[in-house]
């Protein structure tokens, strides 16, 4: 995440909503994924939060006036709508949507939008029949229309006490879509991705499992980086221990051969298809329904071949499908990454050393080299997952 965000300048507009909370968290998260944060409250916002708690966690001032803010600062909704890589307005009530809508400017946060340069994102967070007014859904029609963009609302229970649509979207959803918003260039637009990720558990008996400590972190780096860059995205995820981008499509599986049915139902409507998945090369034979019991006797399991998911994705490859692998090795990472994308028919393949203290897999970060079939060979030493996910696209997209 923190590619979107290093050094990005967020302009968040904070209304009057119960939902004002989240917004805390959001600040901080922000801030941690390297990004300068400001806020403005609203008059109705700062009755649900003091400006002192969003100073604290935005370490700027708070803007709550039109003219000169309590603190003093003189920051004019110009001055920082210039600065602004993304203005965000997280919780979005019902009033500002209409003032955005109809350009409306009579406070700072509504001039601030009709000022703006950079792209808008809205959290909508209001009572039920509040968002499916007609009059509501007609504003946020026509700022969608303008290129505006929105995430949630959620269905659920409001703090109202009504059920329904107009929670707020949770803090990891309202990364995302800022991320989204943030990242400018869709050159995926139109593109469907479809992206094996995390390990595979392959049954031994009721209790117990073969599996690998692959995390998934690198199949949702590349989930994310095709996202935010226009392309639709469905993950055939095993079980991964993070949580998976919430725009993405995720088909949850256990078992590899539970992932290749799933990638070959998906396969004719993919225009790249990218094998992250630690796929477990082998299944028990017989798995057994029961607990399998103790004894003092050694024991064997009979293991039995999977299918080679990628290797027969690309056999059924049709003109103008992508297929990007990728090779976990503990030595001569490149020699035998180029002998696999050959072996399996790739169009790019991406080497990563796994073993000893720059391990890839579970971390953030490892060694990694992009070869593909054309006879390029790129070193990345110690590259963030979500960079390396940056670069396969850049490749993808120029090659
Ligand atoms: N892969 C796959 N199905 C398998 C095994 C691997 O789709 N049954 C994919 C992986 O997702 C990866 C690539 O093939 O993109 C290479 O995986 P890797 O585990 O490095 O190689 P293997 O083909 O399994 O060979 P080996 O384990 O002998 O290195």
């Amino acid at each position: 995440m923190n590619r979107f965000f290093a050094d990005k300048t967020v302009l968040l507009g904070i209304t009057g909503s119960i939902a004002v909370f989240k917004a805390c968290e959001l600040v901080s998260r922000m801030r941690e994924l390297g990004a300068r944060v400001h806020c403005a409250l609203t008059r109705s916002g700062a009755e649900m939060i003091q400006p002192a708690t969003l100073e604290a966690l935005s370490g700027n001032p708070v803007i709550t006036e039109m003219f000169g803010t309590r603190t003093g600062h003189t920051i004019s909704h110009i001055a920082m709508t210039r600065q602004a890589d993304l203005i965000m307005v997280a919780p979005a009530t019902a009033n500002i949507l209409a003032k955005a809508a109809q350009g409306i400017g009579d406070d700072w946060l509504s001039t601030a939008l009709l000022a703006a340069r950079s792209p808008v994102l809205f959290a909508p967070a209001m009572n039920t029949f509040m968002y499916t007014h007609a009059a509501t859904q007609a504003n946020i029609a026509l700022l969608k229309e303008r290129g505006v963009f929105f995430v949630g609302p959620a269905p659920g229970r409001l703090a109202c006490g009504e059920e329904g649509p107009g929670r707020m979207a949770e803090v990891p959803e309202l990364l995302e879509a800022a991320a989204q918003a943030l990242h400018p260039q869709k050159d995926l637009a139109s593109l469907r991705v479809l992206i094996t990720s995390g390990p595979n558990f392959e049954p031994i008996d009721a209790a117990r499992y073969i599996g690998n400590r692959s995390s998934g972190k690198m199949g949702y780096a590349l989930a994310l980086e095709a996202l935010c860059r226009g392309a639709a995205v469905c993950v055939v995820s095993g079980p991964a221990t993070q949580p998976p981008p919430v725009a993405a499509e995720i088909v949850s599986v256990q078992t590899a051969r539970e992932m290749y049915n799933a990638v070959l139902e998906r396969l004719p409507g993919c225009d790249i298809l990218i094998g992250a998945a630690a796929v477990a090369d082998y299944r028990i034979a017989l798995p057994d329904p029961g607990k399998i019991k103790r004894s003092d006797e050694p024991m064997t399991l009979h293991l039995v071949p999977n299918p080679d998911i990628l290797a027969e994705a690309a056999a059924k490859k049709k003109a103008g499908q992508r297929f990007v692998g990728f090779a976990a090795e503990t030595e001569n990472a490149v020699e035998k990454a180029r002998e696999k994308l050959q072996r399996k028919q790739l169009d790019m393949i991406v080497a990563n050393l796994i073993g000893g203290e720059r391990c890839a897999i579970g971390s953030d970060c490892g060694d990694a080299w992009i070869l593909t079939a054309g006879g390029v060979s790129e070193a990345y030493p110690q590259v963030e997952k979500a960079t390396l996910a940056k670069y396969i696209f850049d490749h993808l997209v120029s090659g």
